[in-house]
């Protein structure tokens, strides 16, 4: 293996100094919570090892909407991010192949790169409103293909990929003897749509990944899981998680006990919130004549661009953003797209941040032009 750090992990808004930043438009979360909100007792935690695939209680309430899962088709991992770590290490090696979307969260494009595989990368288009088109990934499907890789809802753009989508490439992996993982860390946050079942529940070739981060605002816990309804290979996944870490924090995953447990008081506040923000976002968006976008459905985040007859001073653009204005969006690079693209997120700040926060956007693309 071969680490690279990532433009996204370099300058995140926790690597650049949340006290340096006032304007947080870069989180792809709600407002991250604390502890002390929870009203939870963990005195009586013991704190021993945990159990491997983690904590019955907490697989149960993971799996608990579905009724094809058991607790036994969920791991446990830290964070998403180590879910798809185990992944990749797990099903991929350097002799294999691997088709995967861009843009998308950059694990998801750098831990195969650092196994040295090859891969086919489908590059999203915003002219094409972002869709997935099912024959150009067939195309690049190879005798040694091993996993398609998508993120659904998407990361950056907010796009939600239909279940008619999800099925065709669920046929296409099993057609292909290939595995089709689904990231969907952002699935809680189905603002204004209805929640889809994890994509595992529709074959034992799926894996689907996702995690309390996002939507519970609680990424400090590091507590993710996957799901897939293959023995073997959850036999596999949990041999990895054994030498990463053998079990996660038993005082986290108490912590996202409680969360799951409560999500139906949790989740509704945080939608709330989102649609608020959301709402005047749209406003907002209405009235920009530099920036085009193609409209979030889930998610807390959009990827839209400066229109191709501008052309902003971009070094310009984000440098006087962050040291004038103290507010942060994600640039096109930490997507592996140019600059004229930006992830705006609207879930995590507070209305008044989001409001001062895109007038100073708008502020800075105007001084950039
Ligand atoms: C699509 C996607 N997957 C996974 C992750 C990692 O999330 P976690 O905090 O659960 O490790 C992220 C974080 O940004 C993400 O956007």
């Amino acid at each position: 293996m071969r680490y690279t750090r990532m433009p996204i992990e370099i300058e995140s808004p926790e690597e650049m100094g949340y006290g340096n930043i006032r304007y947080n438009l870069a989180e792809s979360s709600v407002r991250d919570i604390y502890l002390r909100d929870l009203n939870i007792d963990l005195k009586d935690v013991v704190l021993f090892y945990g159990e491997h695939k983690g904590i019955t209680k907490l697989r149960e309430t993971i799996k608990e909407e579905s009724k094809i899962l058991t607790a036994d088709d969920v791991l446990v991992t830290t964070g998403a991010a180590t879910a798809l770590f185990v992944m990749a290490t797990t099903l991929l090696n350097s002799s294999d192949h691997l088709v995967v979307i861009r843009p998308n969260y950059g694990t998801n494009l750098e831990t195969p790169r650092a196994i040295n595989c090859a891969m086919s990368i489908i590059d999203l288009k915003f002219e094409n409103e972002f869709e997935i088109d099912v024959n150009e990934i067939r195309k690049a499907i190879q005798p040694n293909t091993k996993l398609i890789s998508i993120t659904n809802p998407h990361n950056p753009t907010g796009k939600v990929f239909d279940e008619k989508l999800i099925q065709q490439l669920v046929q296409l992996a099993e057609e292909s003897n290939c595995h089709l993982l689904v990231d969907e860390t952002y699935r809680d946050l189905n603002f204004q749509t209805e929640l889809n079942p994890y994509a595992a529940e529709l074959s034992d070739k799926v894996i689907s990944v996702s995690s309390v981060s996002k939507s519970f605002g609680a990424p400090g816990i590091r507590i993710g899981w996957l799901i897939c309804r293959d023995k073997k290979l959850m036999h596999d996944f949990l041999a990895a998680k054994e030498q990463i870490c053998l079990c996660n924090s038993v005082v986290d995953e108490e912590i996202a006990f409680h969360l799951l447990h409560n999500k139906k008081t949790i989740l509704p506040k945080h939608h709330e919130h989102i649609r608020t923000n959301f709402a005047h976002f749209k406003q907002w968006f209405a009235q920009q004549s530099c920036l085009e976008w193609v409209e979030p459905q889930a998610g807390v985040v959009c990827f839209p661009r400066v229109k191709a007859e501008y052309k902003p001073d971009k070094e310009k653009l984000y440098d006087t953003l962050f040291s004038k204005y103290a507010t942060i969006v994600g640039p096109g690079h930490w997507f592996e797209q140019d600059k004229i693209y930006m992830r705006i997120g609207f879930g995590y700040p507070l209305f008044e941040e989001l409001k001062t926060g895109l007038s100073n956007l708008e502020e800075c693309i105007a001084l950039s032009l």
